[in-house]
């Protein structure tokens, strides 16, 4: 869907983007990591040709993004900063409704359309809808601004920082939010954030940049296991790289079938991650937690054992 293909991007004499290549398959969520200035907005922002690239090709479909329209680019992506860009004298609702109301959609639908995305992340009509972006807190403007990113479908979605400001909780639900919206709806998705946690949870393909070159690339539990070096082994958590990995695995992957001896008092859900059974099990002072479906049937049983990994019971 997105190819870059030995790309590099110069401001005067910096090279902000040196010789990178990357393909992000269709309905693939990529995430970009990496320090401070080490490329991923420039990337990003290559992409949508907000910056145009120095050397190499971007192809979109296999098609040189140079080739598309303006206004085909802008209808296909949508575009997310944690900053936000809103129109600061343009109210909320009129703000969500940019880019449907620049492909000239019929009024009525574009109403429809803010209603549903303003529901959808979770900011009441009656409250926000006339509010302008100097009257939100941060994190409400972010949510403006990723509703505005999705307001007309597009089937790609460009993402950076877009979550930055939220609260954790907030954040995991977005995140979540996101996560479905690209496997119900098969959006494409690069995503750029500087938290780990966060790029691990969401990432099916992971790219970890610096001084503006990509170092590796791959699925996240592959960089866990084999970083290429010691900067992304130290990007990726470093000392908490098993706990970063555990928080990847379910509770199914290493639970044992019920045995003869009796259950063990404290349950745990079956697609809970072994991070989190690790910590019921510090919490509750168990060793041993009692696997559940998700009509709360017993199906197994996880020892401490077996959650580090280690091959037999005792
Ligand atoms: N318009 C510009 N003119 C000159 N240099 C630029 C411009 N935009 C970016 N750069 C430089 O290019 C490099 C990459 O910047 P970029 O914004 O892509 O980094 P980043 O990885 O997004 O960093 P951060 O995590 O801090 O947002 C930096 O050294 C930056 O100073
Ligand atoms: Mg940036």
């Amino acid at each position: 869907m997105i190819d870059l293909i030995h790309v590099t991007k110069r401001f005067g004499a910096t090279t902000a983007v040196d010789d990178i290549s990357l393909s992000v398959a269709r309905g693939e969520l990529c995430v970009l990591v990496g320090t401070s200035g080490c490329g991923k907005s420039t990337t990003l922002r290559m992409i949508n040709r907000l910056i145009e690239h120095s050397e190499g090709e971007i192809h979109i479909d296999g098609q040189q993004i140079r080739a598309f329209r303006e206004e085909t680019l802008r209808r296909r992506m949508g575009y997310a900063i944690q900053s936000t860009g809103l129109f600061p004298h343009w109210t909320v609702a009129r703000n969500i409704g940019l880019v449907p109301r620049l492909l000239k959609w019929p009024a009525a639908k574009v109403q429809a359309r803010v209603e549903e995305l303003m529901a959808l992340l979770g900011l009441s009509m009656e409250e926000f809808a006339g509010k302008y972006p100097h009257q939100l807190s941060g994190g409400q403007a972010q949510r403006v601004g990723v509703a505005r990113a999705l307001a007309a479908d597009p089937d790609i979605l460009l993402m950076d920082e877009p979550f930055g400001a939220l609260d954790p909780i907030t954040r995991e639900s977005l995140q979540e939010e996101l996560r479905e919206l690209q496997a119900r709806l098969h959006k494409t998705i690069v995503f750029v954030t500087h938290d780990m946690d966060e790029a691990l949870r969401l990432a099916d393909h992971l790219v970890v940049m610096h001084q503006g070159r990509i170092v590796q690339q791959g699925r996240p539990l592959e960089l866990l296991r084999e970083p290429a070096d010691g900067f992304v082994e130290s990007l990726l958590g470093g000392e908490d790289r098993g706990l970063k990995e555990a928080a990847l695995l379910p509770v199914s992957q290493r639970m044992r079938p019920l045995g003869a001896q009796s259950p063990a008092d404290e349950r745990i859900g079956q697609h809970v991650s072994l991070r989190e059974a690790l910590s019921v099990m510090l919490w509750r002072h168990a060793e041993r937690l009692t696997v559940v479906d998700d009509d709360g049937q017993p199906v197994g049983e996880l020892s401490l054992r077996r959650l580090v990994g280690a091959r037999s019971d005792d």
